[in-house]
């Protein structure tokens, strides 16, 4: 395997590897270790089927069956996310994916099945450079924070509700994943390195400050998040597949394709409880 390195926060192309057969054990802690120092690697022409896309990601943990997002019609762990005119494109605000359970994904598995003709780039943004670069007083504000995480302020009636069926489904979704608390600022499990949790699509507010401090600190740490220098865009090809660390990483899908189609298949990892 080989790792080609793509900014100074974030991201490596991976070459060396075929994704569609099965892994040993030594390239599954060599692809870990890459995860963690880059995380977000990047892989071309990946034709996983839906099963040999479960089966890669299981590699790495149990799997998370998504609440709301439809999955592949024989293997339920894959999400299916089909967006064109009649189903528009919403995952361009900046998040981590699942925030709103008790030990969120470690990490998500994205393959490009459908691209469009030009447009539909994904962006990441490293939590931990983000973090690094806050001054000590800003780093001290938060240090002690907690914030909590909803399913229901990303997963709106107006948005998943359209049917009874799909509003009955969400009513259970929201049921089931009630608002979760996390950090503010967690520490990886591997690297032992800081980063930011918190982020614009799940997050809706933080536990011990007043509500106007809450939706300031929010907002700063959010925007912050995504600038420039800690993020990087990948401009996908059919059949590229990214692996993301989703514990200190957040992501933006850009929504600026329509009226084309844009098709995405995504396994999502189980992770551990998020600590300070
Ligand atoms: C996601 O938010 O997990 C999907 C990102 C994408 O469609 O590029």
């Amino acid at each position: 395997m080989q790792a080609k390195r793509l900014t100074p926060a974030i991201g490596a192309l991976i070459s060396g590897i075929n994704l569609c057969e099965p892994l040993t054990p030594a390239q599954c802690s060599e692809l870990l270790a890459l995860l963690v120092e880059n995380h977000v690697l990047f892989f071309e022409n990946q034709p996983l089927t839906p099963r040999q896309h479960r089966d890669l990601a299981a590699n790495f943990g149990s799997l998370h069956v998504h609440p709301v997002y439809p999955h592949d019609p024989e293997v339920e762990e894959i999400i299916v996310l089909d967006t064109n005119v009649k189903n528009p494109p919403d995952s361009d605000t900046w998040h981590t994916d699942v925030p709103f359970i008790e030990c969120p994904p470690m990490g998500s598995l994205l393959s490009a099945r459908v691209i469009p003709p030009s447009g539909g780039d994904t962006l990441w943004s490293s939590c931990i450079a983000a973090y690094d670069a806050l001054d000590d007083e800003y780093k001290s504000l938060i240090e002690n924070l907690t914030a909590e995480h909803d399913l229901a302020a990303a997963f709106t009636d107006s948005r998943y509700g359209e049917s009874a069926e799909a509003r009955e489904q969400l009513a259970t979704a929201r049921k089931n994943n009630p608002p979760m608390v996390h950090p503010v600022v967690r520490t990886h499990p591997v690297s032992g390195k800081r980063g930011i949790y918190v982020n614009q699509s799940f997050t809706t507010r933080i536990i011990e400050l007043a509500p106007d401090k809450s939706t300031e600190v929010l907002q700063f740490l959010t925007s912050h998040v995504a600038r420039p220098e800690f993020v990087v865009q990948w401009k996908w090809k059919p059949y590229d597949l990214a692996f993301w660390d989703n514990r200190l990483t957040q992501h933006f899908a850009n929504a600026d394709y329509l009226p084309h189609r844009r098709v995405m298949h995504r396994a999502t990892i189980l992770g551990d409880k998020p600590f300070r």
